[in-house]
C-alpha cells in the first residue's frame, strides 16, 4: 500500500483552508440542503428530501448514460468516491451501482448528516482535513466531483486533482465539474462578474442574514486542470448547465457555453492501466 502524499499548506493558505472548512460548517449549520442546491424556493428548510435525493439519483444516471455513449466502461465491481459529497445526494446514487463506495467531505456536520442518511451498509463517509486524500493509492475504479472545487481557490482543487489521479486505479475513469472562465461579451463584462458574484452571496445573505458564512466561486481553466492531472488523460469535455441559476441538481450538457457568465464543464479523465 503506497502512502498518500504530503500537500504542504504554508501559513496563509492554512487559515485560508480553515476559512474555507468553517464556511461550510457553517453552512451546513443553517440548511444543509439549501447551501448544496441554492434554489431560492428552497430556502428556510423547504428542500423536500426525497425530492433532493431524487436530483442526485438522476445526475449520476445522466454521467453514466453519457460515459455508456462515448464508449466508457464503468468497473461496477469496484470502489467509487465522491469529493465534496455534502449529505451524500450523489453518494447515495453511487453505492446503488457500484459494490462500495466512500463519501469525502471537508464538514463534519455534512459527513453527520450523510451518515445519518446512509442507506447503505457498502458506504462510508469521512471527514477530509487537508489537501491530501487519507487514502491508498490506486484503490478506486470511479471518482467523482461536482459543484464542489469551484467553490474553493484554484490551487487547491488543482491539489484535489492530483490526488483524485493519485488515488485512480490503472484505468479507472475521473469525473469531475468546474466553472472554466467567466465569458464576457463587452465592456460591461466586470460588473456582469461582479453582480454574478455579489448575486450568490446576496442570496446567502437574504437566506442567513449577515454575517452568514461565505461561498466562494472561482474558475479553474483547462491549462491549470492539464497541469494538474499529469499524464492522466482528458478522454471527454462537456459544456454544463451547473453554474446557471435553476440548476438545481438537474445535470444537463449544453452544446455551446453561455454568451455570459460561468462556462461549466465536465471533465472526463482516464488514469492508463
Ligand atoms: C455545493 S456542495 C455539493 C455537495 C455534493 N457534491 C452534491 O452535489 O450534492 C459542496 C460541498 O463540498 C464540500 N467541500 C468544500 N471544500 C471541500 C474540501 N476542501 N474537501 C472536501 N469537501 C469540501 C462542502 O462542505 C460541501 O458539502
Amino acid at each position: 500500500m503506497s502512502q498518500a502524499p504530503r500537500h504542504t499548506l504554508i501559513c496563509d493558505d492554512m487559515a485560508g483552508f480553515e476559512k474555507l472548512k468553517n464556511d461550510w460548517e457553517g453552512l451546513a449549520e443553517r440548511d444543509a440542503l439549501w447551501a448544496i442546491l441554492t434554489d431560492a424556493s428552497k430556502a428556510g428548510g423547504r428542500w423536500d428530501l426525497g425530492e433532493f435525493l431524487a436530483t442526485g439519483e438522476s445526475e449520476i444516471q445522466t454521467v453514466l448514460d453519457h460515459l455508456a455513449r462515448i464508449g466508457r466502461n464503468v468497473a461496477f465491481d469496484g470502489t467509487a468516491l465522491d469529493f465534496g459529497c455534502g449529505v451524500g445526494r450523489l453518494t447515495q446514487a453511487l453505492a446503488r451501482r457500484f459494490a462500495s463506495c466512500t463519501g469525502i467531505d471537508i464538514s463534519v456536520r455534512m459527513i453527520e448528516k450523510a451518515r445519518a442518511l446512509n442507506l447503505y451498509p457498502n458506504c462510508r463517509y469521512v471527514i477530509g482535513s487537508g489537501l491530501t486524500l487519507p487514502f491508498a493509492s490506486a484503490g478506486f475504479t470511479f471518482v467523482y466531483s461536482n459543484i464542489v472545487l469551484q467553490h474553493m481557490l484554484p490551487e487547491y482543487a488543482q491539489a484535489y486533482l492530483r490526488e483524485f489521479v493519485r488515488v485512480l486505479a490503472p484505468g479507472g475513469i475521473l469525473v469531475f465539474g468546474v466553472q472554466d472562465t467567466f465569458r464576457v461579451r463587452d465592456l460591461n463584462s466586470f460588473s456582469l462578474r461582479l453582480r454574478q458574484r455579489l448575486r450568490l452571496r446576496s442570496r446567502i445573505r437574504e437566506t442567513f442574514g449577515s454575517g452568514a458564512p461565505d461561498m466562494q466561486m472561482h474558475c479553474l481553466p483547462e491549462l491549470l486542470v492539464r497541469r494538474a492531472i499529469g499524464p492522466a488523460r482528458i478522454v471527454d469535455i462537456q459544456f454544463t448547465n451547473t453554474a446557471e441559476e435553476d440548476f438545481n441538481g438537474r445535470l444537463v450538457y449544453r452544446a455551446l457555453p453561455p454568451a455570459t457568465g460561468y462556462v461549466s464543464r465536465q471533465y472526463c479523465v482516464i488514469k492508463s492501466a
